[in-house]
């Protein structure tokens, strides 16, 4: 039987149907609300709003669960590559041998970038930020690349794929030419993280090898970044697809939301805060107290979530990955110890406690990425390079609803009452 919640406005009583799913969470469908009562919902932020049904990405922020098409994010971390992992989240199923071959043949194929694209990036002035570079040459690709089929499986995984791929390329493209370096094209051999590292690396007069642990490292980081439901900028995704543009374009508007540091800037942010403690001789008491101060606007980044009240999922494995990296490479980095001793300190302080604060995603992705030998300005682009498989799955789950919807909230009007235009000489 349908369960239905009750509202009750003066001597008016409605029934709303509530929707269940498949893990339990409840929503009641207020879709009637307004032709049966004349009133809206109000939720800024959308903290405790649904905007679609989602058979991708399953989260319990009490928890600390997260699941891609059922599967622990842990098990993929452990077990998969991050080519297998987007296969599956694009398609609903991990891949056959067979499937996985030929995905992986066409992120080769496709990871060249059109000589005349390249051209644009010596247009950019040199202190351009490597994200507002991606975001205006993903909206650029769809003049290049016309055909954009997604009605089958094989036309949906060679978009996915060039674009996993050419973001790739176009990522490492404009850290090389802000520097003044040649770039090199990815190699057929090599798999997708290590063709990452290759370019990255390369150089004329330098050959350098690649780490098979930095491959580990990034395959596992670009998982644990792949899919998280409707966060900003797959909410942005889908919103924009929604006047339908083409997938290039809301996939760029995805990327300019990525880029602030409440959201995925905050793993370059992390970094540039942790560098300031160091620079203040390691004091870390002062930076807590300024995040507590409720006249100050600073925040400790890397802390907190609008969905997860404990531990993130993600900053768990993350840690463990920085943990080992550091001790296989037999460095140390300072960074890392004050994130430890921060974490240590925040989580006996009674605001972050009540708060419900944890170190998120972004707080020790970034000491991975640097031993990685990623540049700091390039941090908020690794994840986009990761987000790019859920960002295509939620567009497409959209586009493949019959009955896609164009987003559109509404509000209430606070401004003044009607008036009449005064001529200038009444003002
Ligand atoms: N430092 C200090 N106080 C904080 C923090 C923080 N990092 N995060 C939240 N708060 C406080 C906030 O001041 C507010 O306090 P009060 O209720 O007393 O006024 C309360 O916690 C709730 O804050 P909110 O902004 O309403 O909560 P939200 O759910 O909108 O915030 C957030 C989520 C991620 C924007 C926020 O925690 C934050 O700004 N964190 C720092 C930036 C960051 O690390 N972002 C990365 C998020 S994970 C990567 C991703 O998936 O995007």
């Amino acid at each position: 039987m349908q369960e239905t919640a009750t509202l009750t406005l003066g001597d008016k009583v409605i029934q709303l149907p509530v929707i269940i799913g498949s893990e339990g969470e409840r929503a009641v469908d207020i879709r009637s609300l307004r032709k049966k009562t004349g009133l809206i919902t109000m939720d800024p932020g959308l903290a405790n709003t649904g905007i679609c049904k989602s058979q991708i990405t399953f989260m319990d922020g009490e928890k600390g669960i997260l699941r891609y098409r059922g599967i622990p994010v842990e098990e993929l971390a452990e077990n998969s590559t991050f080519v297998e992992t987007a296969y599956l989240l694009v398609n609903g199923e991990l891949p056959s041998e067979e499937q996985l071959k030929e995905f992986s043949l066409l992120l080769t194929e496709q990871s060249l970038i059109h000589e005349d694209l390249k051209a644009f990036y010596g247009k950019f002035p040199s202190r351009s930020h490597p994200m507002g570079i991606l975001s205006s040459m993903v909206n650029a690709l769809r003049s290049f690349y016309k055909d954009l089929k997604i009605d089958n499986e094989e036309a949906i995984n060679i978009t996915l794929a060039r674009l996993m791929s050419k973001v790739r390329t176009m990522a490492v493209m404009s850290y090389k030419i802000s520097r003044g370096h040649t770039v090199a094209y990815p190699k057929p051999e090599y798999c997708y993280c290590s063709n990452f590292f290759y370019m990255l690396y390369h150089s004329p007069v330098r050959k350098r090898e690649i780490n098979p642990l930095f491959v580990k490292a990034l395959n596992v980081f670009w998982i644990l970044h792949a899919d998280h439901e409707q966060n900003c900028s797959t909410s942005a995704v889908r919103l924009v697809g929604s006047g339908r543009v083409n997938l290039y374009a809301a996939i760029s508007a995805g990327i300019a939301a990525l880029w602030g540091p409440l959201h995925g800037g905050a793993n370059q942010a992390v970094i540039e805060m942790l560098i300031k403690i160091r620079e203040k001789g390691g004091k870390i008491k002062p930076f807590i107290e300024k995040a507590k101060n409720k006249k100050d606007p600073f925040r400790l980044m890397g802390f907190g979530h609008r969905v997860y009240k404990t531990y993130d999922p993600r900053a768990k494995i993350i840690k463990k990955v920085c943990h080992e990296l550091l001790a296989s490479l037999k460095t140390n980095d300072p960074l890392l110890d004050i994130a430890l001793e921060l974490e240590e300190i925040v989580s006996k302080d009674p605001y972050f406690m009540d708060h419900h604060l944890y170190p998120n995603v972004d707080f020790y992705s970034g000491i991975v990425l640097r031993a990685l030998g990623v540049p700091t300005n390039m941090f908020t682009v690794m994840f986009a390079i990761g987000r790019m498989p859920g960002w295509v799955a939620q567009w497409k789950e959209d586009a493949d609803d019959p009955k896609w919807k164009l987003y559109r909230p509404r509000q209430i009007y606070i401004g003044k009452n009607k008036r009449s235009y005064l001529p200038m000489d009444k003002r």
